[in-house]
Protein backbone atom coordinates (compact mmCIF):
# COMPACT_ATOMS: atom_id res chain seq x y z
CA UNK A 1 0.00 0.00 0.00
CA UNK A 2 1.37 3.43 -0.83
CA UNK A 3 0.14 6.60 1.25
CA UNK A 4 0.44 10.13 0.34
CA UNK A 5 -0.63 13.28 1.45
CA UNK A 6 -1.89 16.26 0.32
CA UNK A 7 -3.69 19.75 0.30
CA UNK A 8 -7.50 19.41 1.09
CA UNK A 9 -10.33 19.64 -1.48
CA UNK A 10 -12.93 16.72 -3.18
CA UNK A 11 -11.36 14.22 -5.17
CA UNK A 12 -13.48 14.74 -8.64
CA UNK A 13 -13.06 10.60 -9.75
CA UNK A 14 -12.67 7.41 -8.08
CA UNK A 15 -13.33 6.56 -4.72
CA UNK A 16 -13.54 9.51 -2.09
CA UNK A 17 -14.15 8.97 1.85
CA UNK A 18 -15.83 11.59 4.05
CA UNK A 19 -16.47 11.33 7.92
CA UNK A 20 -20.39 11.94 9.79
CA UNK A 21 -20.30 12.56 13.55
CA UNK A 22 -22.99 11.06 15.23
CA UNK A 23 -26.28 12.50 14.64
CA UNK A 24 -25.28 12.38 11.45
CA UNK A 25 -23.59 15.70 11.84
CA UNK A 26 -21.46 16.44 8.55
CA UNK A 27 -17.69 17.08 8.73
CA UNK A 28 -16.89 20.00 7.01
CA UNK A 29 -15.71 17.78 3.86
CA UNK A 30 -19.06 15.87 3.79
CA UNK A 31 -20.90 19.63 3.73
CA UNK A 32 -18.52 20.06 0.89
CA UNK A 33 -19.56 16.74 -0.90
CA UNK A 34 -23.30 17.33 -0.20
CA UNK A 35 -23.71 20.46 -1.62
CA UNK A 36 -22.06 18.73 -4.99
CA UNK A 37 -24.08 16.15 -4.47
CA UNK A 38 -27.34 18.94 -4.20
CA UNK A 39 -28.24 17.09 -0.67
CA UNK A 40 -28.05 13.59 -1.95
CA UNK A 41 -25.38 12.70 0.46
CA UNK A 42 -28.31 14.03 3.24
CA UNK A 43 -30.63 12.13 1.53
CA UNK A 44 -28.52 8.94 1.45
CA UNK A 45 -28.23 9.03 5.34
CA UNK A 46 -31.61 10.20 5.81
CA UNK A 47 -33.26 6.81 3.73
CA UNK A 48 -30.76 4.92 5.65
CA UNK A 49 -29.93 3.73 9.37
CA UNK A 50 -26.86 5.27 9.27
CA UNK A 51 -26.33 7.85 11.94
CA UNK A 52 -22.38 8.69 12.39
CA UNK A 53 -22.24 6.04 15.04
CA UNK A 54 -18.43 4.81 15.18
CA UNK A 55 -18.71 1.43 13.75
CA UNK A 56 -21.36 2.59 10.90
CA UNK A 57 -20.28 3.14 7.62
CA UNK A 58 -22.54 3.96 4.34
CA UNK A 59 -21.26 3.42 0.37
CA UNK A 60 -22.85 5.31 -2.59
CA UNK A 61 -21.98 3.74 -5.77
CA UNK A 62 -21.35 6.32 -8.55
CA UNK A 63 -23.59 9.46 -6.99
CA UNK A 64 -24.99 11.73 -9.23
CA UNK A 65 -24.18 14.24 -10.75
CA UNK A 66 -20.59 13.86 -9.58
CA UNK A 67 -18.00 11.96 -12.07
CA UNK A 68 -17.22 9.79 -8.34
CA UNK A 69 -17.30 6.08 -8.95
CA UNK A 70 -18.11 5.49 -4.96
CA UNK A 71 -18.08 7.37 -1.92
CA UNK A 72 -17.81 5.97 1.39
CA UNK A 73 -19.30 7.89 4.40
CA UNK A 74 -17.77 6.98 7.37
CA UNK A 75 -19.21 6.87 10.96
CA UNK A 76 -17.01 9.04 13.69
CA UNK A 77 -18.81 8.66 16.62
CA UNK A 78 -18.94 11.89 18.91
CA UNK A 79 -16.21 14.41 18.39
CA UNK A 80 -15.41 14.07 21.71
CA UNK A 81 -14.45 10.74 21.63
CA UNK A 82 -12.29 11.01 18.72
CA UNK A 83 -8.42 9.67 19.60
CA UNK A 84 -5.87 8.01 18.16
CA UNK A 85 -7.31 4.50 17.95
CA UNK A 86 -10.68 5.32 16.63
CA UNK A 87 -9.11 6.92 14.16
CA UNK A 88 -6.80 3.86 13.27
CA UNK A 89 -9.63 1.90 13.47
CA UNK A 90 -11.34 3.92 11.17
CA UNK A 91 -8.62 3.77 8.72
CA UNK A 92 -8.42 -0.14 8.80
CA UNK A 93 -12.50 0.18 8.32
CA UNK A 94 -11.74 2.36 5.09
CA UNK A 95 -9.71 -0.70 4.01
CA UNK A 96 -12.08 -3.01 4.75
CA UNK A 97 -14.39 -1.82 2.30
CA UNK A 98 -12.12 -0.69 -0.68
CA UNK A 99 -9.58 -2.99 -0.57
CA UNK A 100 -11.20 -5.61 -2.56
CA UNK A 101 -13.65 -3.67 -3.96
CA UNK A 102 -11.95 -3.16 -7.55
CA UNK A 103 -10.75 0.02 -7.12
CA UNK A 104 -6.89 0.65 -6.96
CA UNK A 105 -7.17 4.03 -5.23
CA UNK A 106 -9.10 5.72 -2.71
CA UNK A 107 -8.69 9.60 -1.66
CA UNK A 108 -10.17 10.34 1.98
CA UNK A 109 -10.49 13.65 3.25
CA UNK A 110 -9.56 14.59 6.31
CA UNK A 111 -10.51 17.91 8.14
CA UNK A 112 -10.45 19.28 11.34
CA UNK A 113 -13.29 18.49 13.83
CA UNK A 114 -15.10 20.88 16.17
CA UNK A 115 -14.35 19.69 20.00
CA UNK A 116 -11.85 16.78 18.85
CA UNK A 117 -8.81 16.54 20.55
CA UNK A 118 -6.53 15.42 17.54
CA UNK A 119 -5.73 17.77 14.80
CA UNK A 120 -6.45 17.19 11.28
CA UNK A 121 -2.63 16.11 10.22
CA UNK A 122 -2.59 13.77 13.63
CA UNK A 123 -6.06 12.45 12.59
CA UNK A 124 -4.58 11.73 8.82
CA UNK A 125 -1.18 9.85 10.07
CA UNK A 126 -3.74 7.91 12.36
CA UNK A 127 -6.00 6.70 9.60
CA UNK A 128 -2.68 5.93 7.26
CA UNK A 129 -1.37 3.67 10.17
CA UNK A 130 -4.57 2.30 10.67
CA UNK A 131 -5.37 1.21 7.16
CA UNK A 132 -1.66 0.01 6.66
CA UNK A 133 -2.05 -2.38 9.89
CA UNK A 134 -5.56 -3.96 8.19
CA UNK A 135 -4.13 -4.30 4.90
CA UNK A 136 -1.95 -6.98 6.23
CA UNK A 137 -2.10 -10.15 4.36
CA UNK A 138 0.05 -13.51 4.31
CA UNK A 139 -0.54 -14.41 0.94
CA UNK A 140 3.34 -16.33 0.36
CA UNK A 141 2.27 -19.73 -0.17
CA UNK A 142 -0.99 -18.75 -2.29
CA UNK A 143 -0.35 -20.03 -5.97
CA UNK A 144 -3.83 -19.70 -7.56
CA UNK A 145 -6.10 -17.00 -6.43
CA UNK A 146 -9.96 -15.97 -7.56
CA UNK A 147 -9.31 -12.65 -9.18
CA UNK A 148 -12.11 -10.76 -7.57
CA UNK A 149 -10.60 -11.73 -3.71
CA UNK A 150 -7.74 -10.28 -4.44
CA UNK A 151 -6.75 -6.96 -3.20
CA UNK A 152 -7.01 -3.98 -5.31
CA UNK A 153 -6.09 -1.47 -3.52
CA UNK A 154 -2.62 -0.43 -4.08
CA UNK A 155 -2.83 3.53 -2.99
CA UNK A 156 -4.68 5.72 -0.34
CA UNK A 157 -4.64 9.54 -0.92
CA UNK A 158 -5.33 11.31 2.54
CA UNK A 159 -6.14 14.79 1.74
CA UNK A 160 -5.48 17.00 4.82
CA UNK A 161 -4.64 20.82 6.18
CA UNK A 162 -0.48 20.31 7.13
CA UNK A 163 -0.38 17.44 4.69
CA UNK A 164 3.61 17.71 5.16
CA UNK A 165 3.20 17.19 9.09
CA UNK A 166 0.89 14.58 8.76
CA UNK A 167 3.46 12.69 6.13
CA UNK A 168 6.62 12.73 8.88
CA UNK A 169 4.09 11.47 11.85
CA UNK A 170 3.00 8.73 9.42
CA UNK A 171 6.44 7.67 8.33
CA UNK A 172 7.33 7.20 12.11
CA UNK A 173 4.34 4.88 12.61
CA UNK A 174 4.88 3.27 9.11
CA UNK A 175 8.23 1.87 10.82
CA UNK A 176 6.39 0.30 13.62
CA UNK A 177 3.78 -1.05 10.90
CA UNK A 178 6.37 -2.55 9.19
CA UNK A 179 7.90 -4.56 12.82
CA UNK A 180 3.92 -5.16 13.29
CA UNK A 181 4.02 -7.30 9.72
CA UNK A 182 7.86 -8.55 10.35
CA UNK A 183 6.21 -10.72 13.74
CA UNK A 184 3.12 -11.56 11.84
CA UNK A 185 4.62 -13.07 8.95
CA UNK A 186 7.16 -14.91 10.97
CA UNK A 187 3.58 -15.93 13.51
CA UNK A 188 2.21 -17.70 10.04
CA UNK A 189 5.12 -19.35 9.31
CA UNK A 190 4.65 -22.99 9.26
CA UNK A 191 6.75 -25.03 11.44
CA UNK A 192 8.15 -27.05 8.52
CA UNK A 193 9.79 -24.13 7.13
CA UNK A 194 10.07 -22.40 10.67
CA UNK A 195 12.07 -24.16 12.84
CA UNK A 196 14.87 -22.73 15.53
CA UNK A 197 17.76 -22.43 13.25
CA UNK A 198 15.40 -20.83 10.70
CA UNK A 199 14.05 -18.10 13.43
CA UNK A 200 17.24 -17.68 14.66
CA UNK A 201 18.31 -16.41 11.10
CA UNK A 202 15.65 -14.01 11.04
CA UNK A 203 16.99 -12.52 14.02
CA UNK A 204 20.45 -12.44 12.43
CA UNK A 205 18.69 -10.41 9.95
CA UNK A 206 18.99 -7.42 12.33
CA UNK A 207 22.51 -6.89 12.03
CA UNK A 208 21.76 -5.12 8.80
CA UNK A 209 20.21 -2.55 10.88
CA UNK A 210 23.33 -2.08 13.04
CA UNK A 211 21.54 -5.13 15.52
CA UNK A 212 24.46 -7.10 17.52
CA UNK A 213 23.30 -10.69 16.84
CA UNK A 214 24.71 -13.51 18.51
CA UNK A 215 23.03 -17.48 18.24
CA UNK A 216 24.25 -20.12 20.69
CA UNK A 217 23.79 -23.79 19.35
CA UNK A 218 23.25 -26.77 21.92
CA UNK A 219 26.65 -27.44 22.60
CA UNK A 220 27.27 -23.78 24.40
CA UNK A 221 24.31 -24.29 26.13
CA UNK A 222 25.03 -27.40 27.75
CA UNK A 223 28.14 -25.66 28.53
CA UNK A 224 25.89 -22.97 30.28
CA UNK A 225 24.14 -25.97 32.45
CA UNK A 226 21.04 -25.20 30.36
CA UNK A 227 19.52 -28.12 31.39
CA UNK A 228 15.61 -27.06 31.44
CA UNK A 229 15.98 -25.41 28.11
CA UNK A 230 17.70 -28.40 26.01
CA UNK A 231 15.60 -31.24 27.44
CA UNK A 232 12.22 -29.39 25.77
CA UNK A 233 14.69 -29.78 22.73
CA UNK A 234 16.25 -32.99 23.03
CA UNK A 235 13.01 -34.80 21.13
CA UNK A 236 13.18 -32.79 17.61
CA UNK A 237 15.62 -33.40 14.75
CA UNK A 238 15.93 -29.33 15.14
CA UNK A 239 18.41 -28.08 17.26
CA UNK A 240 17.35 -25.88 19.72
CA UNK A 241 19.30 -22.11 19.74
CA UNK A 242 19.48 -19.16 21.99
CA UNK A 243 19.50 -16.26 20.38
CA UNK A 244 20.63 -12.65 21.87
CA UNK A 245 20.18 -9.29 20.21
CA UNK A 246 21.61 -6.03 21.10
CA UNK A 247 20.35 -2.71 20.49
CA UNK A 248 23.01 0.11 21.78
CA UNK A 249 20.98 3.51 20.51
CA UNK A 250 21.45 5.13 23.95
CA UNK A 251 23.84 8.16 24.21
CA UNK A 252 27.08 6.96 26.58
CA UNK A 253 27.44 9.36 29.31
CA UNK A 254 30.60 10.48 30.59
CA UNK A 255 31.93 9.36 33.73
CA UNK A 256 31.33 11.68 36.46
CA UNK A 257 33.60 14.56 36.39
CA UNK A 258 35.77 13.24 33.06
CA UNK A 259 35.11 14.67 29.67
CA UNK A 260 33.28 11.91 27.81
CA UNK A 261 36.25 9.28 25.90
CA UNK A 262 35.82 6.54 24.16
CA UNK A 263 36.51 3.47 26.34
CA UNK A 264 36.06 5.57 29.51
CA UNK A 265 32.23 6.09 29.15
CA UNK A 266 29.83 4.25 31.01
CA UNK A 267 27.17 2.68 29.20
CA UNK A 268 24.18 2.21 30.99
CA UNK A 269 22.36 -0.88 32.03
CA UNK A 270 19.75 -2.44 29.06
CA UNK A 271 16.04 -2.85 29.39
CA UNK A 272 15.57 -6.86 28.20
CA UNK A 273 12.86 -8.54 26.48
CA UNK A 274 12.71 -12.27 26.57
CA UNK A 275 10.24 -14.46 24.06
CA UNK A 276 9.42 -18.44 24.28
CA UNK A 277 10.02 -19.23 20.75
CA UNK A 278 8.87 -22.99 20.44
CA UNK A 279 8.43 -23.29 16.63
CA UNK A 280 6.14 -26.35 17.42
CA UNK A 281 4.55 -27.46 20.51
CA UNK A 282 3.13 -30.93 19.87
CA UNK A 283 3.11 -31.44 23.77
CA UNK A 284 5.85 -34.16 23.69
CA UNK A 285 5.14 -37.47 24.97
CA UNK A 286 2.32 -35.59 27.26
CA UNK A 287 1.49 -35.00 23.27
CA UNK A 288 -2.13 -32.56 22.61
CA UNK A 289 -4.60 -33.84 21.24
CA UNK A 290 -4.97 -33.53 17.21
CA UNK A 291 -7.51 -31.19 17.03
CA UNK A 292 -6.07 -27.63 17.23
CA UNK A 293 -2.67 -28.75 17.04
CA UNK A 294 -2.01 -27.05 13.88
CA UNK A 295 -2.19 -23.91 16.23
CA UNK A 296 0.72 -24.53 17.78
CA UNK A 297 3.12 -23.44 15.09
CA UNK A 298 2.56 -19.96 16.37
CA UNK A 299 3.89 -21.25 19.97
CA UNK A 300 6.99 -18.69 18.86
CA UNK A 301 5.12 -15.89 18.48
CA UNK A 302 6.55 -14.14 21.86
CA UNK A 303 10.05 -14.58 19.98
CA UNK A 304 8.50 -12.89 17.25
CA UNK A 305 7.33 -10.27 19.03
CA UNK A 306 10.84 -9.35 20.22
CA UNK A 307 12.07 -9.61 16.88
CA UNK A 308 9.69 -7.05 15.22
CA UNK A 309 10.14 -4.62 18.63
CA UNK A 310 14.86 -4.73 17.80
CA UNK A 311 13.82 -4.15 14.79
CA UNK A 312 11.16 -1.10 15.34
CA UNK A 313 13.82 0.12 17.96
CA UNK A 314 16.75 -0.37 15.43
CA UNK A 315 14.43 1.49 12.52
CA UNK A 316 14.01 4.32 14.08
CA UNK A 317 17.43 4.35 15.97
CA UNK A 318 15.79 4.42 19.26
CA UNK A 319 18.28 6.09 22.03
CA UNK A 320 17.79 2.84 24.44
CA UNK A 321 19.85 0.22 25.40
CA UNK A 322 17.96 -3.07 24.77
CA UNK A 323 18.25 -6.89 24.82
CA UNK A 324 16.28 -9.28 22.74
CA UNK A 325 16.71 -12.61 24.12
CA UNK A 326 14.99 -15.63 22.56
CA UNK A 327 14.41 -19.53 23.52
CA UNK A 328 14.07 -21.34 20.95
CA UNK A 329 13.33 -24.83 20.43
CA UNK A 330 10.90 -27.51 18.76
CA UNK A 331 8.58 -30.03 21.05
CA UNK A 332 8.16 -33.12 19.63
CA UNK A 333 7.98 -36.47 21.06
CA UNK A 334 10.32 -39.01 19.99
CA UNK A 335 12.70 -41.95 21.54
CA UNK A 336 14.82 -39.18 22.81
CA UNK A 337 12.22 -36.87 23.77
CA UNK A 338 11.90 -35.82 27.62
CA UNK A 339 9.92 -37.96 29.46
CA UNK A 340 6.90 -37.26 32.28
CA UNK A 341 9.16 -37.93 35.47
CA UNK A 342 12.67 -36.93 34.00
CA UNK A 343 14.33 -34.70 36.81
CA UNK A 344 15.93 -31.30 34.79
CA UNK A 345 18.78 -29.28 36.40
CA UNK A 346 18.52 -25.31 35.05
CA UNK A 347 21.10 -22.98 34.41
CA UNK A 348 20.14 -21.35 37.73
CA UNK A 349 20.99 -24.81 39.73
CA UNK A 350 17.75 -25.16 40.83
CA UNK A 351 16.22 -28.26 39.60
CA UNK A 352 12.83 -29.26 37.97
CA UNK A 353 10.63 -32.71 37.95
CA UNK A 354 9.11 -32.84 34.15
CA UNK A 355 5.43 -33.94 35.34
CA UNK A 356 4.02 -33.17 32.20
CA UNK A 357 5.99 -32.50 28.99
CA UNK A 358 3.39 -29.84 27.70
CA UNK A 359 4.23 -27.40 30.08
CA UNK A 360 7.16 -26.83 28.12
CA UNK A 361 7.93 -23.04 27.49
CA UNK A 362 8.13 -22.22 31.33
CA UNK A 363 11.29 -24.75 30.90
CA UNK A 364 12.72 -22.48 28.04
CA UNK A 365 12.17 -19.35 29.48
CA UNK A 366 13.40 -20.63 32.90
CA UNK A 367 17.14 -20.97 31.37
CA UNK A 368 16.65 -17.92 28.77
CA UNK A 369 15.36 -15.43 32.17
CA UNK A 370 18.23 -16.56 34.08
CA UNK A 371 20.61 -16.50 31.30
CA UNK A 372 19.76 -12.92 30.20
CA UNK A 373 19.91 -11.42 33.88
CA UNK A 374 22.87 -12.87 35.00
CA UNK A 375 24.93 -11.72 31.73
CA UNK A 376 23.27 -8.42 31.20
CA UNK A 377 22.18 -7.09 34.80
CA UNK A 378 18.91 -5.66 32.69
CA UNK A 379 17.52 -2.67 34.71
CA UNK A 380 14.07 -4.87 34.20
CA UNK A 381 12.95 -7.34 32.16
CA UNK A 382 9.63 -8.45 30.16
CA UNK A 383 9.09 -11.81 28.97
CA UNK A 384 6.30 -12.54 26.10
CA UNK A 385 4.99 -16.41 25.57
CA UNK A 386 2.20 -18.17 24.44
CA UNK A 387 2.42 -19.63 27.64
CA UNK A 388 -1.01 -21.33 28.92
CA UNK A 389 -4.41 -22.31 27.64
CA UNK A 390 -5.35 -21.09 31.27
CA UNK A 391 -5.16 -17.40 30.27
CA UNK A 392 -7.35 -17.63 27.62
CA UNK A 393 -10.13 -19.24 29.67
CA UNK A 394 -9.61 -16.23 31.55
CA UNK A 395 -9.07 -13.52 29.67
CA UNK A 396 -10.46 -14.92 26.24
CA UNK A 397 -9.11 -13.06 22.88
CA UNK A 398 -9.51 -9.60 24.52
CA UNK A 399 -6.33 -8.92 26.82
CA UNK A 400 -3.12 -10.63 27.91
CA UNK A 401 -2.30 -11.61 31.25
CA UNK A 402 0.23 -9.09 32.92
CA UNK A 403 1.91 -10.31 35.92
CA UNK A 404 4.80 -8.63 37.95
CA UNK A 405 6.68 -7.84 40.93
CA UNK A 406 7.23 -4.32 40.10
CA UNK A 407 4.19 -2.17 40.53
CA UNK A 408 6.21 0.87 39.07
CA UNK A 409 6.22 -1.37 35.81
CA UNK A 410 3.30 -2.70 36.07
CA UNK A 411 1.34 0.49 35.79
CA UNK A 412 3.44 1.58 32.48
CA UNK A 413 3.00 -1.42 30.72
CA UNK A 414 -0.83 -0.83 31.51
CA UNK A 415 -1.12 2.49 30.53
CA UNK A 416 1.54 2.09 27.45
CA UNK A 417 -1.18 -0.65 26.48
CA UNK A 418 -4.34 1.68 26.53
CA UNK A 419 -2.83 3.87 24.73
CA UNK A 420 -1.66 1.19 22.03
CA UNK A 421 -5.29 -0.42 22.12
CA UNK A 422 -3.07 -4.08 22.78
CA UNK A 423 -5.03 -4.31 26.23
CA UNK A 424 -3.57 -6.31 29.46
CA UNK A 425 -4.82 -7.54 32.40
CA UNK A 426 -2.97 -7.43 35.72
CA UNK A 427 -2.73 -11.29 37.42
CA UNK A 428 -1.58 -11.72 40.76
CA UNK A 429 1.40 -13.07 42.39
CA UNK A 430 1.25 -14.67 45.51
CA UNK A 431 3.03 -17.07 47.84
CA UNK A 432 0.10 -19.36 48.11
CA UNK A 433 0.48 -20.17 44.60
CA UNK A 434 3.97 -20.54 44.61
CA UNK A 435 3.22 -23.73 47.24
CA UNK A 436 1.03 -25.09 44.36
CA UNK A 437 4.74 -26.01 42.51
CA UNK A 438 6.39 -27.39 44.91
CA UNK A 439 7.58 -31.10 44.02
CA UNK A 440 8.35 -34.39 46.58
CA UNK A 441 11.23 -35.26 44.55
CA UNK A 442 12.96 -31.88 42.92
CA UNK A 443 13.48 -28.03 43.77
CA UNK A 444 10.17 -27.53 41.48
CA UNK A 445 7.57 -29.36 39.48
CA UNK A 446 6.70 -27.46 36.29
CA UNK A 447 3.19 -28.11 36.48
CA UNK A 448 1.10 -26.83 39.88
CA UNK A 449 -1.10 -30.05 42.28
CA UNK A 450 -4.82 -29.36 41.43
CA UNK A 451 -6.86 -27.81 38.34
CA UNK A 452 -7.00 -24.03 39.22
CA UNK A 453 -4.81 -21.10 38.40
CA UNK A 454 -2.67 -22.65 35.85
CA UNK A 455 -1.58 -19.15 34.40
CA UNK A 456 -0.70 -17.76 37.87
CA UNK A 457 1.16 -21.02 38.67
CA UNK A 458 3.30 -20.89 35.63
CA UNK A 459 3.83 -17.34 36.59
CA UNK A 460 5.18 -18.53 39.57
CA UNK A 461 7.44 -20.72 38.08
CA UNK A 462 9.15 -17.94 35.89
CA UNK A 463 9.16 -15.91 39.01
CA UNK A 464 11.88 -18.33 40.59
CA UNK A 465 14.62 -17.34 37.98
CA UNK A 466 14.26 -13.68 37.67
CA UNK A 467 15.64 -12.99 41.61
CA UNK A 468 15.11 -9.13 42.00
CA UNK A 469 15.13 -8.01 38.77
CA UNK A 470 12.23 -5.64 38.10
CA UNK A 471 10.29 -8.19 35.80
CA UNK A 472 7.05 -8.28 34.14
CA UNK A 473 5.40 -11.66 32.05
CA UNK A 474 2.71 -11.12 29.07
CA UNK A 475 0.88 -14.33 28.63
CA UNK A 476 -0.25 -13.65 25.14
CA UNK A 477 -1.57 -17.53 24.38
CA UNK A 478 -4.85 -15.64 23.54
CA UNK A 479 -3.95 -12.84 21.72
CA UNK A 480 -1.10 -13.70 19.31
CA UNK A 481 -3.51 -15.33 17.01
CA UNK A 482 -7.21 -13.80 15.77
CA UNK A 483 -9.77 -16.12 14.49
CA UNK A 484 -11.42 -13.05 13.82
CA UNK A 485 -10.27 -9.67 11.77
CA UNK A 486 -10.52 -6.65 13.20
CA UNK A 487 -10.37 -3.33 11.68
CA UNK A 488 -6.34 -2.98 12.14
CA UNK A 489 -5.80 -6.69 12.73
CA UNK A 490 -7.06 -9.47 9.69
CA UNK A 491 -7.61 -12.76 10.96
CA UNK A 492 -4.03 -14.50 11.95
CA UNK A 493 -1.31 -13.26 13.55
CA UNK A 494 -1.44 -10.48 15.60
CA UNK A 495 2.05 -9.21 16.62
CA UNK A 496 0.52 -8.09 19.56
CA UNK A 497 3.12 -6.77 21.74
CA UNK A 498 5.36 -4.96 19.10
CA UNK A 499 3.44 -1.63 19.44
CA UNK A 500 3.08 -1.66 22.86
CA UNK A 501 6.67 -2.20 24.08
CA UNK A 502 7.44 0.40 21.26
CA UNK A 503 5.08 2.55 23.07
CA UNK A 504 6.31 1.48 26.53
CA UNK A 505 10.33 2.40 25.83
CA UNK A 506 9.32 5.28 23.98
CA UNK A 507 7.27 6.89 26.88
CA UNK A 508 9.97 5.85 29.78
CA UNK A 509 13.30 4.74 28.85
CA UNK A 510 14.91 6.70 25.71
CA UNK A 511 17.73 9.40 26.71
CA UNK A 512 17.24 12.76 25.09
N1 LIG B 1 1.73 -23.47 24.10
C1 LIG B 1 0.84 -23.97 25.09
C2 LIG B 1 -0.20 -22.94 25.54
C3 LIG B 1 -1.16 -22.45 24.50
C4 LIG B 1 -2.44 -22.96 24.45
C5 LIG B 1 -0.83 -21.44 23.63
C6 LIG B 1 -3.35 -22.48 23.53
C7 LIG B 1 -1.73 -20.96 22.71
C8 LIG B 1 -3.00 -21.47 22.66
C9 LIG B 1 1.64 -24.41 26.31
O1 LIG B 1 2.91 -24.88 26.06
C10 LIG B 1 0.89 -25.52 26.94
O2 LIG B 1 0.76 -26.54 26.35
N2 LIG B 1 0.39 -25.29 28.15
C11 LIG B 1 -0.35 -26.27 28.85
C12 LIG B 1 0.12 -26.29 30.28
C13 LIG B 1 -0.38 -27.45 31.08
C14 LIG B 1 0.19 -28.74 30.57
C15 LIG B 1 -0.02 -27.22 32.53
C16 LIG B 1 -1.83 -25.87 28.76
O3 LIG B 1 -2.12 -24.68 28.79
O4 LIG B 1 -2.65 -26.75 28.64
MN1 LIG C 1 2.89 -26.96 25.62
ZN1 LIG D 1 3.79 -24.22 24.34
Amino acid sequence: MKFTFAKPGLAETGALVVGVLLESKLTPGAKLLDRKMKGGLSRAIKASRFKGDKDQSLTLIAPAPTKLDRVLVLGLGKAGDIDGLRMQAAGGRIYAALGSSGLGQAAVLVDAIEGCKLGPAEMAAEIAFGARLGSYRFDKYRTKEEKDAKPSLKAIGILCEGSAKARAAFAARNKVADAVFFSRDLVWEPSNVLYPEILAGHARGLARLGVKVEVLGEGRMRRLGMGALLGVGQGSAREAKLVVMQWNGARRKPARGKPARGGKSKSEPPIAFVGKGVTFDSGGISLKPSGGMEDMKWDMAGSAVVIGLMKALAGRKAKVNAVGVLGLVENMPSSTAQRPGDIVTSMSGQTIEVLNTDAEGRLVLADALWYCKERFKPRMMIDLATLTGAIVVCLGNEKAGLFSNNEVLAKRIEAAAGQVGEHVWRMPLDEAYDKLIKSEAADMKNISSGRGAGSITAAQFLQRFVGKTPWAHLDIAGVSWSNKARPTAPKGGTGFGVRLLERLIANHYESR
